[in-house]
């Protein structure tokens, strides 16, 4: 099998940014695409800022920062997305991924691997919209990107094992840590996450606490980030679609309902750090 030398990366935003500044790290040229050129100029310049940060406190060589730069193509052109390994991360919608997997697919040689970052949509459905399914897998990061080791390799019903043993090379490459998942909702992270989302929510519709004493208690509690703190830095739209993805692929048990408090915020386009205010506002 040869090795990945060129990584395609599909969506700048809070994760495809992030996964495209890995992958150039770790020495991959790099193609970072998104249709939307406001995006691709705040990834970039995100990115360099990033690069410099760990540049300036010893993290990173000062000559590496423009040499990982060098490696990367920020490109709102479909056809320069032509790779060894694209990694998907456009926003969680079933047909828009299986729209771009086509135009993908039609653009790139046979044995180019296809993955998505997806949190909760089926591997094994994506992969009926192109011509080798067994080529197609999940490669599920989680945010930030650059600081998160953990990477869910998700086998799909018709992933080969070529496939997952790539993308686990690749995966130790960035320097994650990769586990191997089975394409259930929500795999192992967002299906065991939910309820730590949704039941904080639930106590705030009920009145029984509110955002801040949620958040400082479970922090004070040693989890990293309170769940609300958490769904701001996630995205509210993201997390939103994947909790109405998991809840539907369960059969829609009440204990997963997706959340009305958090419906009302993506209504209102309140997303979170993205747009500067979701939970919390940020300036
Ligand atoms: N946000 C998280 O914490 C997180 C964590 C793990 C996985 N994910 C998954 O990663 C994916 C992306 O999430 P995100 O938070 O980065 O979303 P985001 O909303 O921050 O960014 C999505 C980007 O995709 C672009 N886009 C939309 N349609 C496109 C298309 N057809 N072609 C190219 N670009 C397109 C948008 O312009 C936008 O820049 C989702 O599938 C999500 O479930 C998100």
């Amino acid at each position: 099998m040869a090795p990945i030398q060129t990584i395609c990366v599909c969506g700048a935003g809070t994760m495809g940014s992030g996964i495209a500044q890995v992958s150039a790290a770790a020495g991959f040229s790099t193609i970072l695409f998104d249709v939307n050129e406001t995006m691709l100029e705040k990834s970039k310049a995100s990115i360099e800022k990033n690069l410099l940060k760990l540049s300036e406190r010893g993290k990173l060589p000062p000559d590496e920062v423009n040499k990982i730069l060098d490696r990367m193509l920020f490109t709102a052109s479909i056809d320069h997305c032509r790779a060894d390994l694209i990694i998907e991360a456009i926003i969680e919608e079933r047909e828009a991924k299986a729209t771009l997997f086509r135009q993908l697919a039609a653009i790139n040689q046979y044995d180019c691997i296809l993955a998505t970052n997806t949190s909760s949509i089926p591997v094994s459905e994506v992969a009926t919209t192109i011509p080798v399914p067994a080529r197609f897998a999940g490669m599920h990061f989680f945010n930030p990107a650059p600081l998160m080791k953990l990477v869910e390799v998700v086998r799909g019903k018709q992933t080969s094992e070529e496939t997952i043993n790539q993308l686990l090379t690749v995966s130790k490459q960035m320097d994650k840590t990769p586990v191997v998942c089975k394409d259930a909702p929500g795999f192992i992270v967002n299906r065991v996450a939910r309820h730590y989302y949704l039941e904080a929510m639930r106590l705030v519709e009920t009145g029984k606490a509110d955002i801040a004493t949620v958040d400082s208690i479970m922090e004070a509690s040693g989890f990293k980030m309170g769940p609300f703190r958490l769904m701001d830095l996630i995205g509210m739209d993201i997390n939103y679609n994947v909790s109405r993805i998991v809840w539907e692929a369960l059969g829609k048990p009440e204990r997963l309902h997706p959340s009305p408090l958090q419906k009302s915020k993506v209504d209102a386009g309140e997303l979170g750090r993205k747009t500067g205010k979701g939970f919390y506002e940020y300036i």
